[in-house]
């Protein structure tokens, strides 16, 4: 039987400077993995692998890089081979949104929400995925939104990037099982970071936001990010060896549909 720990996995996660990749990086880290932060806040990614590092033991780095760019990613994920030799787990977390209703967005702010949310997604699992298949080893844990599975005012563009991400997430799933790679997604809810007060900038965004922190069943607030971590180490970990295609909501009640 498996306990759920990391003790000997490299893991990257993108996204990981602050917010909730922070809080992942962290909770992957205190469970005995080497860890890989890239960002495109390369400053900040440093203070958090330093802070991350020393209070954990374990071997954390940062590197810079928008997900968005494919010639990017490539170049720092070979940066990451080099420093740490491989990867075993891919954590799919940098996500951009502003709350906008869908007459008020303009092509440029699809093009940067889908670029972001769903093409960053495919340009780091195209990189990793290689590196897996060689090794018939591997776990991807993509960080969707329940507003991909639901909908959610304010969020069209958003949601529809991240619906294709589960989409997607599914899809990788099913062919790559046979190299014994596992794809799964955490689905959050609400949590308090700054993509979450950058959504309350807007008027009715604001409104939106509270509306639903107030129905959350779980203590009526949002989440905080060391709320959403837990549920992508479970994933990542050997204890989830027969788990593969699913989405795992951590929102605190705010959505039950299948
Ligand atoms: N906060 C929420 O309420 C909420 C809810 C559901 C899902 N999510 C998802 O959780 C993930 C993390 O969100 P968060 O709330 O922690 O956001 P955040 O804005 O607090 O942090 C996002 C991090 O990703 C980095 N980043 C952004 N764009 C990037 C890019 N193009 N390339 C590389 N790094 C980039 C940022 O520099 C930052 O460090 C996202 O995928 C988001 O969509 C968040």
């Amino acid at each position: 039987m498996h306990t759920i720990h990391l003790q000997e996995k490299v893991v990257l996660v993108t996204g990981g400077a602050r917010g909730i990749g922070r809080a992942i990086a962290r909770a992957c880290a205190r469970n005995g993995a080497d860890v890989a932060i890239l960002d495109l806040d390369l400053e900040q990614a440093q203070r958090t692998a330093e802070d991350v590092a020393l209070e954990s033991g374990r071997k954390v780095q940062a590197f810079e890089a928008d997900v968005a760019d494919l010639v990017l990613v490539r170049a720092a994920v070979n940066a990451v081979l080099a420093e740490f030799g491989r990867i075993d787990v891919l954590v799919n977390n940098a996500g951009w949104d502003r709350f906008a209703l869908f007459l008020e967005t303009t092509p440029e702010f699809w093009e940067k929400v889908i670029q972001v949310n769903y093409k960053g997604v495919l340009n780091c699992c195209y990189t990793v995925l290689p590196h897996m298949v060689q090794r018939r080893s591997g776990a991807i844990v993509n960080i969707a939104s329940d507003a991909g599975r639901g909908g959610s005012m304010g969020e069209s563009i958003y949601a529809g990037a991240k619906g294709a991400v589960i989409a997607f997430s599914k899809t990788l799933a099913r062919e790559h099982a046979r190299d014994q790679i596992r794809v799964n997604v955490v689905s959050p809810g609400i949590t308090s970071t700054e993509l979450f007060r950058a959504m309350q900038d807007h008027r009715t965004g604001a409104k939106v936001m509270e509306a639903m922190a107030r129905s959350v069943p779980l203590g009526r607030r949002p989440a905080e990010p060391e709320e959403i971590a837990p549920a992508v180490v479970f994933l990542a970990s050997d204890a989830a060896g027969y788990i593969t295609g699913q989405v795992l909501s951590v929102s605190g009640g705010l959505t039950m549909v299948d």
